[in-house]
Order: C-alpha cells, then structure tokens, then sequence
C-alpha cells in the first residue's frame, strides 16, 4: 500500500522543513533549473507521498505525480487542463507577499516565508474532487488555515475570510482574456475557514508546490469542490459580508458560495451522482462532502444544501 503514516518513515525520508521552505535550496538541491519548470523537474519515479491520509479508504491510492501536475485547472494560464504546467514554468513565486486586511486586528503584509513560520508544516493526504466529475487523491503539504487566521486575530463582527491570486497580466496571460472576472476570488464562512481539515498548501508529494498547482500557496478545501482551492493568494480579507467568487460571479447558477461536494445535487449540465478517480476506467459513487461527512457535516446543520450549493 502507498500511504504510509509518518512514524513508518527513516527520518532520512523526510524533508527537513527549512529546506523545502526555501525554495531555492530546494531546487538547487534537486538540481532544477527553472522554478516550476515540470518536463525539467519530473521525477524518475513518482515520489513517495508521506502524511496522515484524512478520511480515505484504504484502497483508495496517492493519484500518480504526473496526473497531479499536468492536469491542472489555472485559468489564468489557459484553460486547456494541460496549459497550466506548459505557461506557468516562468512565473515568478519569490519574493512573494501576501496581505492580511479587513476587520482584522493584525492587519498587514507579509513576506510568505514569515507567514507561515509560526506554524507547523504537515504533510496530509486528501480526496480532490473537481465539479467535472473527477478526483484525484492527493498528498498536499502546508499549514492549517486556522492558525493563519488565529495569528490574524479576526474581530468579532467579522464572519468570512475572502482570498484573492496575485494579478499580473504580464505574468498570466489568461487575465487578458474575459473568461473570469479577475483577479480570480473565493470565500469561506470563518467556521469553515477555522476546521482542522482546512490547509494552506505549499507542497505536494513532499516537494515544494509547482507553479501549475498554485505556487507558493494555495487553499485546499477537501470536502468542496476544487475550484474552492484558490492558487497563487497574495490577499486575506476579514469581512462581515459573504465574499464574491470568481466561478459564482461567472456563472451564478452552477456554481454557488458553500461548493460542498453533494451528490443529491446536480450541477445544471451534469450529474454529480459519480466521479470518475483520474487513473481509473469505472466511475465510482460521489461521496457527501466528498467523504468527509463525519467531521463537517455539522457546519451546515440546518442548511437546506440544495439551496446552498
Ligand atoms: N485558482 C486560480 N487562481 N485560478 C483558477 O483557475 N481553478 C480552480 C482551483 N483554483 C483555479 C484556481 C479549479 S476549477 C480547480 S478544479 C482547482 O484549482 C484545480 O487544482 P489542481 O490544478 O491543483 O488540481
């Protein structure tokens, strides 16, 4: 079996924390030579994913590193699932600062490198389900949302945290184009964005995140749609109104604020009773909030979710 838990690892498997924080030792390390470049960084094998796999079965297998990085949704590289790691190789991640606004009581700009210091690095292992009907099991490494948003110190009237990707039409071609209202934007009720399983993630497969996936750090939601897990955040807003989001604003009626994977509801041009696991031949059953039920279901109690999709 793939998934090994951390107390089964030789420290020497292990990436010390410091390293893969910085990205330059890494890549020097691995003898890169472009930050994200993929057909130059491609491991001989797929690499070995380590973590605490989060509600998965035990048959259920990391999705191959190759399918991970090159099947890829980031409009602002192209909307072609292949253009992502073709024409995000160049884009620049470092230095790269990310911003704490709104009704926060600690506000202010931060270097990435300083933002996620305090925290504890995990590596985890999750469902990754995408509204066109297919998953991916994925092991994601970063640091819980929560403390991120402890450290900011919300107000008490503040109910959501918003996130936006940098905007640099000269760095991301796609934002010349009128697919999406940019900068690409998500939201979460501040409940959601505070639950455990709510990562910011800088890595995946032990290594530092490609640029296709969302460099240097991106949301990972596991019990709601991919398109929840915005890429390249440079901004964290703390606000009492539920935000806008790119996909809702873009198309109002499939793509709502809560995004809970929910198999009860269809999204309007296709059903979403079954996924199909990148990988596999046969589609399997889509499981409520993709498998996470027991632990976020109550988030919602008392929610009609085919209202709130
Ligand atoms: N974030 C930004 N900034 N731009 C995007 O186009 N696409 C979303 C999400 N985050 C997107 C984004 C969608 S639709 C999906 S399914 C996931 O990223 C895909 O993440 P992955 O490429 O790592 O699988």
């Amino acid at each position: 079996m793939l998934i090994r838990r951390p107390n089964a690892l030789k420290s020497s498997e292990i990436t010390p924390e410091p390293l893969y924080l910085d990205r330059r030792a890494w890549l020097a390390a691995a003898g890169a030579l472009a930050v994200g470049a993929f057909a130059k960084n491609a491991p001989a094998q797929d690499p070995q994913p380590v973590g605490k796999p989060y509600g998965l079965q035990p048959d259920d297998k990391p999705t191959p590193w190759t399918d991970v990085t090159t099947y890829n949704n980031f409009y602002e590289f192209g909307t072609d699932k292949s253009d992502p790691a073709r024409y995000a190789k160049d884009f620049k991640t470092s230095p790269w600062t990310i911003t704490v606004d709104g009704l926060a009581g600690k506000p202010g700009k931060y270097l990435l490198e300083d933002f996620i210091k305090p925290s504890t690095v995990e590596d985890r292992i999750y469902r990754h389900r995408c509204v066109e009907a297919w998953s991916m099991v994925v092991p994601w490494r970063g640091i819980p949302l929560a403390d991120v948003i402890k450290r900011a110190e919300p107000m008490a009237n503040a109910k959501y945290v918003a996130f936006t990707t940098l905007m640099d039409q000269k760095q991301m071609p796609g934002q010349q184009l009128g697919v999406l209202d940019w900068p690409y934007t998500e939201g979460l009720r501040l409940d959601e964005a505070q639950h455990p399983l709510a990562l910011l993630a800088v890595g995946v497969y032990g290594r530092t995140l490609p640029n296709q996936n969302g460099a240097p750090m991106r949301l990972v939601v596991p019990w709601k749609y991919g398109f929840k897990g915005i890429k390249s955040i440079v901004k964290m807003t703390f606000t009492d109104k539920q935000p806008k989001t790119a996909w809702n604003i873009s198309a109002p009626n499939e793509y709502g604020f809560y995004s809970n994977v929910n198999p009860a509801v269809d999204h309007p041009r296709w059903s979403q009773a079954k996924e199909r696991r990148i990988g596999d031949f046969l589609r399997r059953p889509t499981l409520s909030f993709n498998g996470y039920s027991d632990q976020v279901a109550s988030l919602y109690a008392g929610m009609d979710l085919k209202k709130n999709f």
